[in-house]
């Protein structure tokens, strides 16, 4: 049905207006105690077999909303109600900003992707920690709270804001994501560097810990597909020596013509990072390549591309914990995360372990 409807109306609206008008939608349902609790026991039941512990925290199960489509913190119980089993909310900036000019949100319809130069439109990190901390909760969920840099503040402070915004969102978060690996602020790739990375990281670490004192707020960071190999080698080790909890593989990329894409070419050029199906073998190529150099050591968060309970099973044999969407939740809509886990309990059942926890990174492991 969501097909259809996505043809009829979706796919003949603007991306970004249809985007807002399906947010709508979801925040209003949420709001009613007697819809949302209907919608979830619809699109949000419980497998017990995939409940999962990560981060120190727990949760229903490993599948959460990427980073990106709940900016501003205004509809996590609404992604709860829709199976989502943790919400990462932001990227949040140290101060507001409108993002980028004109249209900046495509569809790539044929090629199951989006491409988006978004640039972290968002409310800035006092307006969201004000919302976060009025929150009452309908669904017991996990929150992660991402961070960047506000474009108009220069490479050299970057610290400086990122550490604002640790400051005010740490005490309201599950966890904390430092993104350093959108494509649509300029600059902010480069923060991937170790030189840079290696400040920027302890800053954010001691500033979550000076504002969260009762408990020690899991810290990770969430890199771009078009590292290097050996830059992503890089990442792990240096992750490994700050005693970081976990690392997200990966942002959107900005590569193109290496995808085999087939939408028309005016649209594969547009600026900006692409999401979705295209996505799906480098993100998880990373991934393997970050299981293999970190094992158990950090939780790896498995994201770009995951369409299918299938993609999201290969990511936790490749050594994904916890696993996120954002692009296939657009083409399938609202039952996406219930087929997810279903599918995942499914193969977890018809799979030589026991617990998902053992499934993780098990392919991985019989290779080296
Ligand atoms: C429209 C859009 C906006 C996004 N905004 C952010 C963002 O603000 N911060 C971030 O870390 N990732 C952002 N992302 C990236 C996603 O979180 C995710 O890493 C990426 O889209 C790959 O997953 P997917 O293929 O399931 O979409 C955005 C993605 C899209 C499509």
């Amino acid at each position: 049905m969501y097909k259809i409807f996505f043809k009829l109306v979706f796919s003949r609206t603007d991306p970004e207006r249809a985007h807002h008008l399906a947010f709508r939608w979801i925040r209003l349902a949420a709001r009613v105690p007697v819809l949302r609790t209907f919608v979830a026991a619809a699109l949000a039941p419980r497998h017990k077999e995939l409940r999962t512990e990560a981060l120190g925290l727990r949760m229903h199960g490993p599948f959460g909303l990427a980073a990106g489509f709940d900016k501003n913190a205004v509809a996590i119980d609404g992604m709860a109600m829709l199976g989502f089993d943790h919400v990462e909310i932001g990227t949040v900036t140290g101060e507001p900003q409108p993002g980028n000019p004109g249209k900046r949100l495509f569809r790539l319809v044929g090629d199951r992707a989006l491409i988006n130069r978004m640039g972290f439109n968002n409310d800035g990190s006092l307006a969201v920690a004000a919302r976060l901390a009025s929150r009452t909760p309908a669904f017991r969920t996990v929150v992660g709270v991402n961070i960047g840099k506000t474009k108009v503040v220069p490479e050299e402070e970057a610290v400086d804001d990122y550490v604002k915004s640790a400051e005010r969102l740490a005490p309201h978060a599950d966890y904390l994501v430092v993104n350093v690996s959108s494509p649509n602020t300029p600059g902010l790739r480069n923060l991937q560097a170790t030189e840079a990375l290696r400040p920027l990281l302890s800053a954010v670490r001691e500033a979550a810990d000076r504002a969260v004192t009762a408990r020690r707020v899991p810290l990770l960071v969430k890199i771009a597909p078009d590292l290097a190999d050996e830059d992503v080698d890089a990442v792990a080790d240096l992750a490994v020596e700050l005693g970081l909890d976990g690392i997200i593989a990966t942002n959107t990329t900005i590569a193109r013509e290496e995808l085999g894409l087939t939408s028309p070419p005016a649209l594969v050029q547009e600026t900006g990072g692409l999401s979705g199906a295209p996505l799906k073998a480098r993100s998880l190529e990373v991934l393997r390549r970050l299981y293999a150099r970190v094992g158990d050591r950090i939780t790896l968060v498995g994201v770009g591309g995951v369409g299918s309970a299938e993609d999201a099973w290969q990511r936790i044999l490749a050594g994904a914990t916890l696993v996120q969407g954002y692009s296939a939740f657009i083409y399938e809509g609202p039952f996406y995360a219930r087929g997810l886990h279903k599918g995942l309990a499914a193969r977890l059942r018809q799979s030589p372990y026991a617990t998902l926890a053992d499934a993780v990174g098990a392919d991985v492991r019989k290779t080296v």
